[in-house]
């Protein structure tokens, strides 16, 4: 599974029954033996035979040389194998590990969006967009697709070094490779980069799409016309890493960022994310380690923030190298209305294709059809759990469900005609079932309830074909969106940034029919979904829309152009503020022409890690080089990373007064003199010094300060800074906040 609403949503339902499965010591599981970066002097092919040794010494006679899973040895070094919890604390203790962590399964998290955005399709293009490779880690690509036709493609740019597996590439889809380090499949798995399930097409298509006239999903999102990525002319290098029985695992994804760092992709678009919340560290999860990789070589990755919002400190993907995408709406809604046998009509949001013709059918609440035969009884059956509802009293009604209820639930409604659900939970969460189906607000559902019980047997009701609807009030992000402060390092601001990722058209699977629902029959080229995983693409397409005028910009360079030139968003739309949107929405032509920019190299990251707490052994492992957090200096580096955002953690009223060092770098007009725009919330004082920057020519660098003073007591307070030579507005968010992350987590 993938990160799209809906894998999620299946998965939030059913993961306590997960975890409640318990290990013994004894077990074996597999675990990623990371190993920081290449051994200087080695030849890398050499690596395998030393994780052999290793492995070898701790398991001893045991050892079988199948029990090595897979090596990493392109990019970055580690293997991965079988151990028991005891043997792989063993391992941990070895010389040359930086960490050992189970092989954890993650989740799978155009176009009017990019028009939305101010970002049309005559937009100003360079013609190095063509030399561009995005490298897509998701479930693969569907390349017959119109999106991806290679006509008028010249060949791939001289540096590509990748190749493809079981696939015909051409000189759109320049790389195709898979990767299933346990050798789990199922029988709907493709052996190959082929998309069996959606995901992957859609999120590259969003990336690099080509123009396609008149793509709709029957007739619904066809306002603009046409399905377009935001980089037509890019190359595309598929990572299939998603397989639809074990997800996207830790394993698979180090093995595509292994591969992709190597072959030359400029970009690494990544919309899967951990399945819980709960935090782990930098080096203890293979996006962060992977991006961490791709960062050192110049290479940005983009990765969905993940869909457990509106909570607090949902973020999975949080380290400062990656750039953290949050779901914003557009201005396409829709709302699929109910009609009950009292003749009043409620307003709920799905994506409802089915017509049922405004017939009336009966209405059962779930709760009343429980499958006693197979152990349920109503406490269950009442949110229609899976195999909970029984086939004989739902067949041709509709079924009131409570809670979120996932396509894959749905099948098994066996006979019943549609459904109608609710629960706590948002309104902007447009979902696509295999039965007609509606999702109610928890004041609308309780009122379809008391007409249900008031009618006893006799209640009937009625499902609507969808109504696609202008939203007025967009963009804002979406309340699945998942929601900062970094759980491990608060004072570092995450999300980085929103991009449009609700209600998106892009290119689909046409196997996978469009609820994901096997018996559903409704096959398609282009499908509508939402998710963090949709706003991560358009993110990396912008990414790679700034970097074909600026060929040799650096990852930071690139996502503070994206920061900078955000448009802010909405705290009154978004309570959680900066914790929803950080910086705010996408801005692609003016993020190309930042004005001033911060970097960020790989030192500085270091010195970042030496304040989070790595050990110099760990850190020497990591760099491959002589770096020591003593000679860095454990300094103020937590507050001093330079960051186009400023996220200062602080206790309820407590006074403090805190420096954050910033430097900027002018790439801009040569001569050109900034005055600094603060915008403070009241209780607290911003300073900065100096408060004008004089610059003589490009690429000149100049250093400030922000003393931030004062005290707080509400939970969020939002200001920004912002660098004006009259020409070019360079904003940065501030936010000082009270809000607790989750507690500390320890480092490595
Ligand atoms: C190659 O891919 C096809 C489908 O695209 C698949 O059916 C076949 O099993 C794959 N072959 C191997 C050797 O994995
Ligand atoms: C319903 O079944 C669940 C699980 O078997 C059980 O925990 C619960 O007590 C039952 N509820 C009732 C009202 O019988
Ligand atoms: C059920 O409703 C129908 C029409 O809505 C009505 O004709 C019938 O009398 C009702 N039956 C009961 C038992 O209320
Ligand atoms: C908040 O107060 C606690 C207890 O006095 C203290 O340990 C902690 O360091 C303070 N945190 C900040 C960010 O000032």
């Amino acid at each position: 599974m993938i990160i799209s609403f809906r894998s999620y949503a299946f998965f939030s339902l059913i993961w306590f029954m997960m975890i409640s499965h318990a290990y013994s010591k004894d077990d074996q599981k597999t675990y990623i033996i990371y190993m920081g970066g290449h051994p200087k002097g080695i030849d890398p092919t050499s690596l395998p035979s030393l994780h052999t040794a290793m492995a070898q010494k701790i398991l001893g006679s045991n050892f079988k040389s199948e029990a090595i899973l897979h090596s990493y040895k392109k990019s970055f070094n580690g293997f991965v194998m079988k151990l028991t919890e005891e043997e792989a604390e063993r391992m941990a203790e070895m010389e040359d590990v930086v960490s050992v962590f189970p092989n954890k399964k993650n989740l799978l998290h155009t176009t009017r969006s990019w028009d939305f955005i101010g970002f049309p399709q005559q937009v100003k293009r360079t013609n190095i967009e063509s030399d561009i490779i995005v490298g897509v880690l998701d479930s693969g690509i569907w390349p017959e697709s119109q999106s991806f036709s290679d006509k008028g493609f010249g060949l791939p740019p001289n540096k590509w070094k990748g190749s493809c597996h079981n696939f015909t590439c051409d000189r759109k889809i320049i790389g195709a490779k898979y990767y299933n380090v346990e050798g789990s499949y199922d029988k709907d798995d493709i052996r190959s980069a082929r998309d069996s399930n959606g995901h992957g097409s859609h999120v590259s298509s969003t990336i690099a799409g080509n123009v396609v006239e008149s793509a709709s999903l029957f007739g619904y999102a066809s306002g603009s016309g046409r399905a377009r990525g935001g980089l037509p002319s890019a190359r595309i290098a598929v990572y299939k890493i998603c397989w639809s029985s074990t997800g996207c695992s830790d394993a698979d994804i180090l093995a595509a960022f292994d591969d992709a760092i190597h072959d030359g992709v400029d970009f690494i678009s990544i919309s899967v994310g951990a399945s819980d919340p709960f935090p782990f560290g930098y080096f203890e999860d293979a996006i962060n380690i992977g991006s961490f990789h791709a960062m050192k070589r110049g290479i940005l990755t983009s990765n969905s923030a993940n869909n457990m919002g509106p909570d607090f400190s949902s973020m999975t993907n949080y380290s400062p190298w990656l750039l953290s995408v949050a779901a914003a709406t557009i201005d396409r809604k829709f709302l699929t209305k109910v009609q009950l046998g009292n003749g009043i009509t409620l307003e709920g949001v799905s994506i409802n294709t089915f017509d049922l013709k405004n017939k009336m059918f009966p209405l059962i609440y779930g709760g009343d059809a429980p499958n006693t035969a197979a152990g349920y009884n109503r406490s269950l059956s009442r949110y229609c759990y899976k195999n909970s509802l029984n086939k004989h009293l739902v067949k041709g009604k509709i079924v009131l469900c409570e809670s979120i209820l996932l396509p894959t639930v749905i099948e098994l409604l066996s006979g019943a005609v549609g459904m109608i659900h609710g629960a706590i939970s948002p309104k902007d969460l447009p979902n696509t079932y295999a039965v007609p189906s509606t999702f109610l607000t928890l004041r609308n559902f309780k009122l379809v309830y008391s007409y249900l019980v008031s009618m006893r047997n006799n209640a009937t009701a009625t499902i609507f074909k969808s109504e696609e609807v202008r939203d007025s009030i967009a963009p804002y992000v979406a309340s699945f969106s998942s929601r900062g402060p970094n759980p491990i390092t608060p004072n570092i601001l995450k999300p980085d940034l929103a991009a449009p990722g609700v209600n998106i058209l892009a290119a689909w699977s046409p196997i996978s029919p469009i609820s994901e629902v096997k018996s559903d029959k409704r096959l398609v080229h282009y499908n509508i979904i939402s998710g963090t995983s949709m706003a991560c693409p358009h993110a990396t397409a912008a990414a790679a829309y700034i970097k074909s005028f600026h060929s040799n910009w650096s990852p930071a360079m690139i996502k503070s152009a994206l920061m900078t030139t955000a448009i802010p968003m909405s705290a009154t739309l978004n309570p959680e503020a900066e914790f929803a949107y950080g910086a705010g929405l996408i801005n692609p032509i003016k993020a190309a022409n930042p004005g001033l920019v911060y970097d960020i190299d790989e030192a500085d990251y270091v010195k970042f890690l030496c304040q989070e707490g790595i050990e110099t052994e760990k850190l020497r492992i990591l760099t491959k080089d002589h770096s020591s957090c003593k000679k860095v200096g454990k300094t103020e580096s937590v507050y001093d990373l330079n960051l186009p955002s400023i996220a200062l953690y602080t206790n309820v009223s407590s006074y403090f007064t805190r420096i954050f060092h910033r430097t900027v770098t002018n790439v801009g007009s040569a001569t050109s003199t900034y005055k600094v725009k603060v915008m403070c919330p009241s209780l607290l004082e911003i300073q900065v010094k100096p408060d004008t920057l004089l610059f003589e020519s490009k690429g000149q660098k100049k250093s400030f300060s922000v003393i931030i003073e004062g005290s707080i007591s509400v939970a969020i307070a939002s200001g920004s800074l912002i660098w004006d030579d009259g020409t070019f507005q360079v904003r940065s968010p501030i936010v000082v906040f009270t809000q607790s992350p989750v507690p500390p987590f320890i480092f490595l």
